[in-house]
């Protein structure tokens, strides 16, 4: 299994490219089995998780074509997806593939919505609490279909198509919301979602399957009116750039007191989480081109945090950021309420010489002057970026184990670091 080595105490300086939302990517993927069309997909990142997802739809009977180059083939530069199901040729989405990627079970709405039937294993992905699919299953039902939970797998059926309905979620879900979605655009009549999830990845989505199609209105708000179609066609799409990958990388810049220009980023995907860093004393300046991150000299300022559904801070920025505050000239208070579990980076940090101490939902980072290099384990794929950044910072050598975790959602994180000066370097085994 590949570790990474990072050696701690280099500014980062030069300019990081953007790559393509993964969690815009993946829903989009998906949505190419509404269609016997094409669906093309530009700005598309390289990651272990869209092979795998291709993989996944290929079992369906989508064919993927990239544009250009061959699968697994690097050449630095995002890609370009074709992707065409005919015809569904299998309505089974098999437990070895769903419990390698969470996302993969988002395959369920798309299937019934085409052929009136599905029958999905549950999801895996990283293990960051219980992760339920309560609110997937419920919001399918009111469009008419009959669930079954039965031997591990959800067995969905809509035997004369999908009907128009309402959809209250009681609660945020950015998955349950693409599901119910992507079902609705083929469901008969009128769809009416309550309590969407307000991410721009579902707004990408929306913004696909209009060009495909779909009649939606309330794109980007938490209400989404949809009238079914009865098909939709191929189209071409561009993916937006990764919010997260963004943040992470401002948060690293600011770590090692650097002056990054991260290109094609966009700050209205991220304002809550740049508005967090500009407390914190770092600078921040949009242009044209991307957001110039820079720490020149000034200490950082400890915070108050609390993650939220889009607009609010993203639970997926929440581990940089307390990696960030390691090293803050104060306590920040960072607390976590969209997942119960996703503090398994505490202990990590800790070998490196962190002080946090956990009550509940509540982290409390005391910042230290210094952390120290050690061997620690990547645990998902948020909190294994968090190790870099410590890393990075950290007085002398860290190595980080198991980065396929990384490899699911950071594409050419050590080139993208080691060209702005991190000295980081992968030992594949
Ligand atoms: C997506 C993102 C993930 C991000 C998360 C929250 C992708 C591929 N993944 O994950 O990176 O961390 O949104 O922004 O886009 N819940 C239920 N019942 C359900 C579904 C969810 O109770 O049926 C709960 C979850 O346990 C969690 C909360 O709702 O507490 C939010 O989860 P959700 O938004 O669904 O996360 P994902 O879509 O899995």
């Amino acid at each position: 299994m590949d570790r990474i080595k990072v050696i701690g105490g280099s500014r980062l300086e030069g300019t990081i490219p953007i790559s393509g939302a993964k969690n815009a990517t993946l829903p989009l993927m998906i949505a190419s089995l509404l269609t016997s069309g094409t669906l093309t997909l530009e700005n598309v990142p390289q990651l272990a998780d869209v092979v795998q997802l291709g993989r996944i739809l290929g079992n369906h009977g989508v064919d993927l074509a990239i544009a250009g180059k061959r699968p697994g083939q690097s050449d630095g530069h995002s890609q370009t997806f074709r992707l065409t199901a005919h015809e569904i040729v299998d309505t089974l989405a098999p437990y070895e593939m769903v419990s390698r990627m969470r996302a993969s079970f988002w395959v369920l709405g798309p299937l019934v919505a085409r052929m009136g039937e599905a029958k999905v294993s549950l999801p895996g992905g990283c293990a960051i609490g219980t992760r339920p699919v309560d609110l997937h299953l419920d919001a399918l039902r009111a469009l008419g279909a009959e669930i079954e939970l039965e031997g591990g797998y959800v067995i969905a059926n809509a035997p004369s198509g999908l009907t128009g309905g309402r959809i209250t979620f009681p609660k945020v879900s950015v998955g349950a919301t693409h599901n119910a979605l992507m079902a609705a655009t083929l469901a008969k009549g009128e769809t009416i979602i309550e309590n969407a999830a307000r991410e721009p990845e579902v707004g990408d989505v929306a913004e696909c399957l209009v060009k495909m199609g779909a009649r939606i209105e309330g794109i980007g708000t938490s209400t989404l009116n949809i009238q079914g179609v009865d098909e939709l066609k191929g189209a071409v799409h561009s993916v937006l750039p990764d919010r997260i990958e963004t943040g992470t990388y401002a948060m690293a810049v600011a770590a090692t007191g650097g002056d990054v220009m991260l290109d094609n980023a966009r700050a209205d995907l991220l304002e809550a989480a740049l508005d967090v860093l500009r407390e914190a004393g770092v600078e921040i300046t949009v242009t044209n081109s991307g957001i110039r991150v820079s720490r020149n000299g000034a200490g950082l300022k400890p915070i108050n945090v609390e993650t939220q559904p889009f607009p609010g801070f993203p639970t997926d920025l929440q581990a940089q950021l307390m990696a960030l505050m390691t090293i803050a000239d104060g306590t920040s208070n960072i607390r976590e309420t969209i997942f119960e579990n996703r503090f398994m980076h505490v202990q990590e940090l800790a070998r490196l010489g962190a002080e946090i101490d956990l009550d509940g939902d509540l982290a409390r980072v005391s910042g230290v002057r210094k952390l120290h290099g050690a061997q620690v384990m990547a645990t998902d794929l948020r909190a294994s970026v968090s190790l870099v950044i410590a890393g990075l910072v950290a007085e002398g050598e860290t190595v980080i184990n198991r980065v396929y975790h990384l490899d699911r959602g950071f594409e050419r994180i050590e080139e993208k670091l080691g060209r702005c000066g991190a000295q980081i370097e992968r030992l594949s085994s």
